[in-house]
């Protein structure tokens, strides 16, 4: 395989980007334009940053698409986002699965209008045997939810006899979560400025990097993304414990 240059050293290189995609809406305030027209441009963004991800050799990207909270939105601005969905899904599965994307979604599917629900749970199936990329998106998603679903998996199985209480540690929650088979969040990416986490993978960021860019989402492009991934790069992760220069 050719090799790529990457922002970072390989070795360096996080496992796990995850990315708040925020700011549509301010980029087309900016220009005066409806918001649903940030959200179109918004969808134009997001395949470079797939691209990037593979050549990069990023195994596991994760995008937060519509929040448990975004339900709260205009009917209209709701409407385009799930247009926009189907519309995504419709036009770009082929293309991800033979790039060797397998595509998963975190988040209830249940609640979505019944067109785009079906194109995702089509795609989700199609690339499931895709190893290169795991590209997660958070459809309907809400740390919260996710936790409290878990509880209730696991208090379920607890009725039926088949967990005792005692049992109940941080791998058996993990694995009753959305990500069971994702690794924690390494890189915690939002644009457009804001520094808060807004209910995104309350659990799996337990550790994770925060880099927050000011540009708007549809403005996310390979230099911002590198630029990322240098402040990744440069920090010092410890995990509760010392450097291995600090422990002399
Ligand atoms: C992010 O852009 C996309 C979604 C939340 C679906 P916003 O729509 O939140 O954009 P701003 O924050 O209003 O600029
Ligand atoms: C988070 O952005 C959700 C997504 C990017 C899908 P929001 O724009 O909804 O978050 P807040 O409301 O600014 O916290
Ligand atoms: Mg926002």
């Amino acid at each position: 395989m050719q090799s790529v240059e990457t922002p970072i050293a390989p070795e360096k290189m996080p496992r796990h980007v995850a990315i708040i995609m925020d700011g549509n809406g301010r980029w087309a305030k900016e220009r005066g334009l409806p918001r649903s027209m940030g959200h179109r441009q918004g969808v134009l963004a997001l395949r470079p940053v797939i691209e990037q991800s593979i050549r990069w050799g990023v195994p596991y990207l994760t995008l937060f698409a519509f929040s448990t909270e975004n339900w709260a939105r205009p009917k209209e601005e709701v409407g385009a986002l799930m247009g926009l969905i189907e519309e995504f899904f419709y036009r770009e599965v082929e293309e991800l699965r033979s790039q060797g994307v397998r595509i998963r979604i975190l988040g209830e599917l249940s609640a979505l209008p019944e067109r785009p629900r079906r194109l995702v749970e089509r795609a989700v199936e199609l690339t499931e045997p895709n190893r290169r990329l795991t590209l997660s998106l958070a459809l309907n998603y809400g740390g919260r939810a996710e936790l409290a679903r878990a509880a209730r998996l696991l208090a379920q199985e607890a009725v039926e006899g088949k967990l005792r209480a005692e049992d109940i540690d941080e791998a058996a929650l993990a694995k009753r979560l959305y990500t069971a088979e994702l690794p924690d969040v390494d890189l915690l990416i939002r644009t457009a400025g804001e520094l808060r986490i807004s209910n995104f993978l309350l659990f799996q960021s337990a550790y994770a990097e925060f880099v927050a860019l000011p540009c708007r989402w549809p403005d996310f492009d390979e230099q911002q993304y590198a630029q990322a991934l240098r402040q990744y790069g440069a920090r010092q992760r410890r995990f509760g414990g010392l450097e291995a220069r600090e422990r002399q």
